[in-house]
């Protein structure tokens, strides 16, 4: 009853497994005595155990009052600052939900704004803003624009009792703001960057606001902290899959394709996504971390996986129990010849679309890696969260990079605030306009 990696279809020898062991131990060892690259960023580790009881409680009469008060949570961040939220609540939410979380400041759409605006115009709103650096121009600018929003509806003293801010302790324009006006601030942990930070206030208070229960969450967390502390390729099933990806990765697979079978684990491969590309794709290396939501792209990429260039290996997010499931009855004329599965339920069919798919794409060249989850509740969540979180801090080790930085982000804020017009870019801005002509 536990998450498992099952390898069998991967392609790979038990020799490479072998070969790469003393890699992992290395890089193990790398990642818990903090001497690695990257070392100051290294507070995820022992978040889990590390999380104040005071920090949670304060979390969740937050989250109480903002249940309370508001039909609408807007949760305004980009990157690490709302992947994780989003793919936890998108995971574990029923219909059920008294307030609704609404993710804005990951885009700069005006369009984008306005509808969020439309939707949720006469409805209560309370407000959590979140940047650990405090400055990003996306977050930054939806925050002007929705702090007016609510303004002109609640009145300037009653707005600052809506807004939450998740920020630096000490840095950044955001923790200035929210000091002068009063609200109500969690702050992010120094050694905790934006990718890793799920398991602060960054991701716990959206979380608990949707409803879910954030102990049950942290609980699932610590066990993993537990479970894949091993210095054990044969016991950790994180080192499991961190080695087995960087044996296919040295063999020509530069491509990692993320499958899941239930629309609603959707967000969790975009977090996964981030988590992965921001901390490998560097120096020239890394696997490209992409996904896909099957059967729904069988009918798209399954194509190009199937036959197209063989560069490619897929992950699988399988989750054991579906939990809520549908039979399919008998039709009496049964003119749509589907009676054959009557008695059977979607689950039952959705998983033989799992067993056929695998089949052909291993058949097909494509090594498939699968991730057993027994189900999809906080617990398993938790354990998974930091399952990928441990795996990708071993994985880069193992690559060679400084898996907690990202230097690469960089380059297109220069341009774009050149191109803007920011004061202290007039020579860039210079240079790019003769390129743009
Ligand atoms: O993982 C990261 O560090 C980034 O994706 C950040 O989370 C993202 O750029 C947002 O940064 P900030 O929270 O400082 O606004």
């Amino acid at each position: 009853d536990n998450i498992f990696i099952d390898y069998s279809n991967a392609m790979i020898k038990k020799e490479e497994l072998k070969a790469i062991e003393p890699f992992v131990s290395k890089a193990h060892n790398l990642l818990e005595s903090g001497k690695g690259l990257g070392n100051d960023y290294l507070g995820w580790i022992d978040l889990p155990d590390n999380l104040e009881q005071e920090e949670l409680e304060k979390i969740k009469r937050s989250a109480n009052d903002i249940r309370e008060k508001s039909d609408v949570l807007l949760v305004i961040g980009i990157g690490g600052s709302y992947l994780g939220a989003r793919a936890v609540i998108e995971a574990l939410e029923d219909n059920e939900k008294d307030t609704e979380v609404y993710f804005v400041g990951n885009n700069i759409s005006g369009k984008y704004i306005n509808k969020i605006m439309s939707k949720i115009k006469d409805k209560d709103i309370s407000i959590n803003v979140i940047s650990k650096s405090g400055t990003t121009t996306e977050p930054a600018l939806a925050f002007r624009i929705f702090r007016k929003f609510l303004e002109d509806k609640y009145g300037k003293e009653e707005s600052k009792k809506r807004i939450y801010a998740t920020t630096d302790a000490s840095k950044g324009a955001l923790k200035k703001l929210s000091e002068d006006e009063g609200y109500t601030t969690f702050i992010i942990p120094d050694d905790v960057g934006g990718r890793y930070s799920v398991l602060t206030p960054v991701g716990l208070l959206p979380i608990a606001v949707a409803g879910i229960d954030i102990d049950k969450l942290i609980f699932g967390a610590k066990k993993a902290r537990e479970e894949y502390s091993h210095n054990s390729l044969e016991n950790n099933e994180a080192y499991k899959y961190a080695a087995v990806r960087n044996i296919l990765y040295n063999r020509g697979k530069q491509i990692e394709i993320l499958v899941n079978y239930e629309p609603h684990v959707h967000f969790i491969s975009e977090w996964w996504k981030q988590l992965y590309g921001e901390s490998e794709g560097k120096d020239g290396k890394g696997i490209f971390p992409s996904s896909v939501d099957f059967s729904t792209d069988l009918h798209s990429m399954g194509q190009y996986i199937q036959e197209g260039r063989r560069n490619i290996f897929e992950t699988i997010l399988n989750i054991n129990d579906p939990e809520v499931d549908i039979e399919i009855e008998k039709d009496e004329k049964d003119l749509d010849g589907l009676n054959y599965l009557a008695g059977k339920t979607m689950d039952f069919v959705n998983k033989k679309a799992f067993e056929g798919t695998l089949i052909a794409h291993v058949d097909g060249g494509v090594p498939n890696i699968i991730i057993n989850i027994p189900k999809m509740d906080e617990y398993y969540l938790g354990k998974l969260i930091y399952f990928f979180e441990k795996a990708c801090g071993l994985s880069g080790y193992l690559l060679g990079v400084n898996p907690f930085n990202q230097p690469g982000v960089e380059e297109y804020k220069k341009n774009m605030f050149a191109l803007l017009g920011k004061p202290g870019y007039e020579e860039l801005r210079k240079e790019l306009m003769n390129r743009i002509k």
